[in-house]
């Protein structure tokens, strides 16, 4: 392994740069390839066959093409079912994000609620998750794709609607005191959802596991002092993003260079 680790992480969007800020806030060290699928997004609306084949696809080649040493699949929908594929086809450690169902459930009083994508509530996984680590405490579903496209929408800079967002979290008023944001998408938007809910709700993320997770696998000291000006990190889409300059911009000040395109099949 190199001094400076490579990391990919990959996700349908731009979600997995919560799982990015998570893991480069803990250990800045590391030299990250951020790779997103924008042109099968949205993932929890995909069919299963198809999500399988272009996850595994696109990672593969990203792992061989930039010699990368770890694996971050950020993206619940994805994580629920190419995990088992994606590690039998690889030689390097592959961590999933998956909903962060166990910690919520020891922090509930009352019952947990969790904020996912469409797929992502209704995968076998997810119900596996639910019946292992919160067999006692009742676990509410809300799948939205809306909820994606508003953190998208976020990431160009436009606003969010509060109203909007009300409207569709009002399943789960005062039916809830801890709510798991299980999309990577939704910590983008972490301060209007806890707006919506009150703070009485308490929002729990994979982020910072994921980043410990990290550092284990590749024995790295954590929270390491930074030490100043380094690479900008690489981006790569599947197609040409929607509203590209804005998001440029924003990823510019996140650490990444200018958005790569790389056509799936990707040139080798
Ligand atoms: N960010 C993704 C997740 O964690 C998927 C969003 C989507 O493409 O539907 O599930």
């Amino acid at each position: 392994m190199t001094s400076q680790p490579k990391v990919l992480i990959f996700d349908s969007g731009v979600g997995g740069l919560s799982v990015y800020k998570a893991i480069i806030a803990r250990l800045p060290q590391l030299s990250i390839v951020y790779t997103f699928d924008n042109e099968a997004y949205p993932y929890g609306e995909l069919e299963q066959k198809t999500l399988l084949s272009r996850v595994l696809g696109i990672v593969q080649r990203a792992v061989l093409k930039d010699d990368i040493d770890l694996v971050v699949i950020a993206c619940n929908t994805a994580s629920t079912i190419v995990l088992p594929a994606l590690r039998a086809k690889l030689q390097i450690p592959v961590v999933g994000v998956v909903p962060a169902i166990k910690p919520a459930s020891l922090l509930s009083h009352l019952a947990v609620g969790l904020i996912a994508t469409p797929a992502t509530v209704t995968r076998p996984y997810t119900q596996e998750l639910i019946q292992h680590f919160s067999p006692h405490k009742p676990v509410e579903l809300l799948g939205s794709t809306r909820l994606v496209d508003m953190a998208e929408e976020k990431l160009r800079g436009h606003g969010i609607d509060l109203h909007e967002l009300e409207h569709i979290l009002a399943p789960l008023h005062n039916k809830i005191d801890v709510a798991v944001l299980g999309c990577t998408h939704f910590p983008l938007i972490k301060e209007e959802i806890q707006t919506v809910l009150g703070n009485q709700v308490r929002l729990v993320d994979s982020g910072e596991a994921i980043a410990r997770r990290v550092a284990q696998l590749l024995s790295l000291p954590m929270d390491e002092e930074d030490r100043g000006q380094r690479e900008k990190h690489r981006i790569m889409s599947s197609t040409t993003p929607w509203e590209e300059t804005a998001l440029n911009m924003e990823l510019n000040k996140l650490g990444f260079g200018i958005i790569q395109n790389c056509p799936y099949p990707m040139d080798a």
